[in-house]
Formats: structure tokens, sequence, C-alpha cells
């Protein structure tokens, strides 16, 4: 084979923004070690596959994906092929005995372990539960200067029944203010203008030796000048607090938006799916924000079909829909996956059950969003500008800080990264069309 360099890496990426920011760090680790990135698998030395495993799809996907990087490697034996992330983790040495063609795998918290594992520890399973490891700041390439995502904490403690994370991403860490802060304010040296801070469940961070709480944390990002914007993933509805609540309604920077994943509108499934939180509990929480914040943006995440869902409790989940009212939703058909409690349980539902659950629930969210979007239509609203529209050349996109999109036509000459303001000429589903202001 020609064309292809002995440090050239080719990186690929399944799953949520944490394993987004854990490939850019893989990235950064790999620029140190004077690597270079293609986007052609073909002219790579090195492929790493950054995976997901957090239903069966996201699985499957990447693994008939990797099939054709085993037939790269039959062509090409020299070829390094390792895989990262949440499936590496998950299945261990394993994986290396079932896909022999397979160099080494490293789980979230071996990054740091990926020089030493190129160059000499090859055929081996990086999967230690090792903290101390996984809390190592390690440098980061990210494709944009002006928005960031920075990790506040790893792991999860809360063993919801359904999901496989707390198995793949260990216990709950969080990192200290001072080093989050450090992070936040090189980046604002560099341009960044919009920050977004990470963690399974950020309402539950705690300063490892202050104690200093997620809304104290977001009281220091709020001060660091030249960061215009601050976002925040995910929060786990038990642990929203109201000085939290507070905290966005009071600090400027701080996005009137959160991510507050429902799951279910039935208690009784809620309390299967371990959720520690009633449905009426979850009713009060919005309630709460948006009395203390006029106009936040809320969205969610919704299982269809979880273990013994009756017809009864999948209609408590669309009324659920119709009586908040969600900005926005992601819906997903439970699956089945290992380690969980919720694989064992009775009452497993067939896919065609699963799948008719799941479209009517799509169905339903579509038009409330659009509902939502229309009112929206003749407003003036600021935009955060993150450039050309990877759909359409002619037009830019641009983000409310509630998080919509919305492209338009650039009547002057526009940098990404500048707040801007715009008048909202049209709604879709997904989408604003907007006309920015002379
Ligand atoms: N820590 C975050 C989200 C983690 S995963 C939180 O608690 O909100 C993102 C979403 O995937 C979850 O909110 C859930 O809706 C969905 N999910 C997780 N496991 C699933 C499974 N086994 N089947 C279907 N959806 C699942
Ligand atoms: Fe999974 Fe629940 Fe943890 Fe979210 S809070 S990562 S859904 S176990
Ligand atoms: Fe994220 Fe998928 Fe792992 S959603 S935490 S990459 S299982």
């Amino acid at each position: 084979m020609k064309g292809y360099l002995d440090k050239v890496a080719y990186l690929q990426t399944w799953g949520c923004q944490m394993n987004v920011h854990d490939t850019e760090k893989i990235a950064g680790v790999l620029r140190g070690e004077g690597y270079l990135f293609t986007d052609k698998p073909e002219e790579a030395a090195l492929i790493i596959l950054n995976t997901c495993s957090i239903r069966e799809k996201a699985e499957h996907k990447f693994m008939s994906r990797l099939g054709y990087f085993r037939r790269l490697k039959r062509k090409r034996p020299g070829l390094l092929i390792a895989v990262a992330g949440c499936i590496a983790q998950q299945e261990g040495e394993r994986f290396l005995i079932d896909n022999q063609y397979v160099d080494f795998t490293f789980g979230p918290q071996n990054i740091v372990r990926l020089p030493e594992l190129i160059l000499k520890d090859m055929r081996k399973a990086a999967v230690d539960d090792n903290p101390a490891l996984a809390e190592t700041d390690l440098p980061a390439i990210r494709n944009d200067d002006t928005r960031a995502w920075v990790n506040i904490m790893y792991g999860c403690n809360n063993f919801c029944s359904y999901c496989v994370v707390p198995h793949t991403r260990g216990r709950e860490r969080s990192r200290p203010v001072d080093s989050i802060v450090g992070e936040i304010k090189t980046l604002a040296a560099l341009c960044c203008k919009e920050i977004t801070l990470l963690g399974q469940n950020v309402n539950s961070y705690k300063d490892p030796s202050t104690r200093a709480s997620f809304a104290e944390l977001l009281e220091h990002v709020n001060a660091i000048e030249d960061i215009e914007r601050v976002r925040f993933v995910t929060s786990h509805p038990k642990d929203l607090s109201q000085e939290l609540i507070c905290a966005i309604r009071d600090l400027p920077k701080v996005c009137e938006h959160i991510h507050l994943p429902l799951q279910s509108g039935s208690s009784k499934i809620l309390s299967m799916m371990n959720r520690k939180y009633s449905y009426e509990d979850y009713r009060q929480k919005i309630n709460l924000l948006r009395e203390h914040i006029p106009g936040i943006s809320i969205t969610t995440d919704i299982i269809a079909g979880f273990p013994g869902e009756t017809e009864q409790d999948h209609e408590d989940t669309l009324s659920a829909l119709r009586e908040i009212g969600f900005d926005g939703a992601f819906a997903f058909k439970y699956s089945r996956r290992p380690y969980t409690a919720a694989k064992e349980m009775d009452g497993q539902l067939d896919e065609q059950i699963k799948s008719e659950r799941l479209k009517t629930i799509l169905e339903l969210q579509d038009d409330i969003t659009d509902k939502i979007n229309r009112r929206l239509k003749g407003q003036t609203i600021e935009i955060l500008v993150e450039g050309v529209s990877a759909s359409d050349p002619n037009h830019w996109t641009g983000r409310t800080r509630t998080n919509k999109i919305v492209n338009f036509t650039p009547e002057k000459s526009l940098e990404k990264g500048m707040l801007i303001t715009v008048d909202i000429t049209n709604s879709f589903r997904h989408s604003l069309q907007g006309r920015p202001q002379g």
C-alpha cells in the first residue's frame, strides 16, 4: 500500500459529548507524540475507534465499521487498530480475544497511557479502574476554538436500572474547581466564547477538597473574563437544587436552558428504573424552574418500552409530554444492556411495540416543538455565530441562549464566535430562520 505515513492517525467517535471530548483528548495525546491526522482511514497507520455501548444499535454500528477496518488490515498488516471508549471498558480482555486483529484497547480512564500502548503494550486491554489516571489533565485538540467542552466530573453512581454507563465509566469523581477554572481561562485566552461543562450528573458535583457545589462552580466559571456563555449537561432531576435554579437565574453567562431527562411519565416505571423521583417530583422541579427563570428552555430524554411498561404507562408518558411542553426531546427504544438490572427484569417488550410507542412519542414531541418554535417568530434574539452551515454553504448558523439553532444569510462580514442579534423570520421543527439586525 502506498500513501500512508508512520505517524498518521484516523479517529472515529460514537456516543455522547463525553466521548466526543475524550476523542479530542486522544488527539491531544497523539499530537504530543508527533502524530498528524487524516479523515481517510486508508491512509492511516493507526486507527482509533472511540466506542459507545449505551444501546445495542450503537454497538452494531461500530462492529460493522470495525469489519471494514479488518479488511484494511488484511491488505496492510502493519496497520494498528485500537478500540477505546465504553465498549472497550465494558468488554475488557474479552474484546481482544474475540477480535484478534485489534491491537489494543483502552477505556475512558486510561487515555493517558496511549503513548506507552502504541510503543510496547500490544495485545493489551488497558481498562483499569484507576481514578488517578482519569483525573490527569490531558491536552485536547478541539475542532472549534469558539465553543469548548470541559469535564467537571467523571463516572456515575446512580445505577439507573437500564443504563450501562456506571459500568463503563466507573464511580463518580469530581475535578477540583481550580483545575476546571484554569482550563477555562486558557480556553478564554485562545478566543473561546462558550463553555459546556460536562458530567453524567453535574448536579452532584462536589469539589474534592473544598466541597464547593455545582452552583458555586458556576459562580467561578461565570466570573472568567471573555467567556460569554456557560452551558452544562446532564442534570439529574433528583439532584436539581433550589441553589442551582437560583444560580441559573442570577449568573448572567449561564444560559437559560436545561437538559433534564425525564425517561418516563409513569411513576411506577420511574421507580423500576431506579430514578429516585416520581413524576410529581419532576413536575414540581419544572414549575420551580419556570417560576424562577422565565423563558427557560427545557429538553429531555425518554425511553420507550421499558420492561413492564403497560399501555397506560406509555399514555402517562404522552400526557407528561403534553403537560410539560418540552422544547425538545431525545427518545429511544429501550435496549437491554449487559450488567444492568433491567436486562434481567420480567416483562421485556417486543421490538414492534417498542417501535410503535417510540413513533407516537416522536410525532407528539415534533408537534410540540413546532408549536413552541412558532411562537418565536417575530422575536429579536441574541445568537452566538457558529459559522457556515454544514448543509448549505450560503447559510450561516448560530445558537440562541436557549440552545435553538438559527440559520441566516450573512449580510456583512461575520466571524465565528460573534454575538449578534437576529429577527426570527420563520420556524421549523429543528431550527429557526433569522435575519441579522443591521
Ligand atoms: N447521564 C445522563 C445520560 C446518559 S445516557 C443522564 O442521566 O441523563 C443518555 C440517555 O440515553 C439517557 O438519558 C436515556 O434516555 C438513554 N438510555 C440510556 N440507557 C438506555 C437503554 N438501555 N435503552 C434506551 N435508552 C437508554
Ligand atoms: Fe446512566 Fe442514570 Fe447515570 Fe445517567 S444518571 S449515566 S442514565 S446511570
Ligand atoms: Fe457516552 Fe455511550 Fe459511554 S453515551 S458514556 S459513550 S456508553
